[in-house]
């Protein structure tokens, strides 16, 4: 892969050529470091997954501008719109990438960059510490007000480079950007309140080194192990034992005979997490799989989702493959379903197998 191949996501990345796939978090929003599962996921369903949202429904309409006819103002405004959707969803997918622990560990806060990038940064800033210094004087200086502070690799210039974006659409020209951090609001107010400051101290504390050198080095051409790294802790190696969010709407939309059986697999413990779910799908413990996959037809394919897609889903496709199940793991589980605007119903249990006869 090299700098200009998109990071992996899903087997598919999207169900049509216009359609731009959402990005599962990598992050576990329920373990981070004095950052909340409530503003995390806030903001990658609201905020992140409204300007996937946006950027499709712009380029649907763009795909049927008579560009010859049609008003100035009208090209304008979709152009505009268009390029400051897609900024704001690429510098959300590289911030919540950039953000989580390893595995199922919470971040530490101690993480310091790999050899290579910690190189780097001492070749462009003098020192890590100077680097950090200048890169959270220049997110708090943002405080009050809102745009990113972005780490980007400048191919022209030869080195790496800490710029201040005032608006998703704003970038230095030509650069890649490595590392961006959330100034808006709405990237902090929930947990911190107006105290900007106070949230950039607690994003360094949680930020995923592993995955930000796997983007310096993809910048700078190399190879990242970015397989492994780019992938829901948890989820199916093979592509083909996942599903995306956009491949199981479409794939719903079948005759009832093509359409795959909804498995919703959730730890007792996580359900007053839940609220909802989707429409048809039955809930189960996954520590009662040998007993509800016995139900399962053997003639429909299955898809089986978590909250997130780590490994609760993960490990239920695992076994239900093992088992002969056409099964596939939904990427991003029912938190990428939100994000893409996927309709659903209130949380039904009564499917829930009870822990005393769980297992
Ligand atoms: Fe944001």
């Amino acid at each position: 892969m090299d700098a200009a191949t998109p990071l992996p996501t899903s087997a598919h990345q999207s169900t049509a050529p216009e359609t731009v796939a959402v990005r599962p978090l990598l992050l576990k929003p329920q373990y981070m470091n004095g950052l909340s599962e409530r503003l995390l996921v806030s903001h990658y369903v609201n905020n992140y997954g409204g300007a996937l949202r946006r950027l499709n429904a712009i380029r649907t309409r763009l795909a049927g501008v008579d560009w010859a006819r049609a008003p100035v103002f009208e090209i304008n405004g979709l152009k505009r719109e268009e390029l400051i959707a897609a900024g704001s969803v690429i510098l959300h997918e590289i911030y919540f990438d950039s953000l989580g622990g390893r595995g199922n560990d919470p971040p530490t806060g101690r993480e310091q960059p790999a050899a290579e990038l910690a190189q780097a940064l001492e070749r462009d800033f003098g020192s890590v510490a100077a680097w950090r210094a200048e890169f959270t004087g220049m997110a708090k200086a943002l405080g009050g007000g809102s745009g990113w502070a972005i780490l980007a690799w400048s191919g022209r210039l030869g080195r790496l480079v800490n710029h201040w974006a005032a608006d998703h659409a704003h970038a230095l020209a030509g650069a890649t950007p490595i590392l961006a951090l959330d100034m808006y609001e709405h990237a902090y107010h929930l947990d911190f309140g107006a105290k900007a400051a106070a949230y950039v101290d607690q994003a360094m504390a949680n930020l995923n080194w592993a995955r930000i050198g796997a983007r310096y080095r993809l910048a700078i051409g190399e190879k990242a192990n970015e397989d492994e790294l780019f992938l829901p802790y948890g989820s199916p190696a093979q592509e083909e034992a996942r599903i995306s969010v956009e491949e199981l709407k479409a794939a719903l939309e079948h005759d009832d005979a093509r359409r795959p059986v909804l498995l919703d697999v959730c730890l007792a413990k996580d359900l007053p997490r839940r609220t909802d779910m989707l429409a048809g799908a039955t809930m189960h413990a996954p520590e009662a799989l040998p007993r509800w996959a016995e139900t399962l037809p053997r003639d429909r394919p299955i898809a089986v989702y978590c909250i997130a897609g780590f490994q609760i889903s993960g490990n239920a496709v695992t076994e239900l493959r093992r088992r002969g199940y056409d099964a596939r793991a939904l990427s991003g589980g029912i938190t990428a379903w939100h994000a893409i605007g996927g309709a659903t119903v209130p949380m039904d249990t009564s499917t829930y197998e009870a822990a005393s006869n769980a297992a």
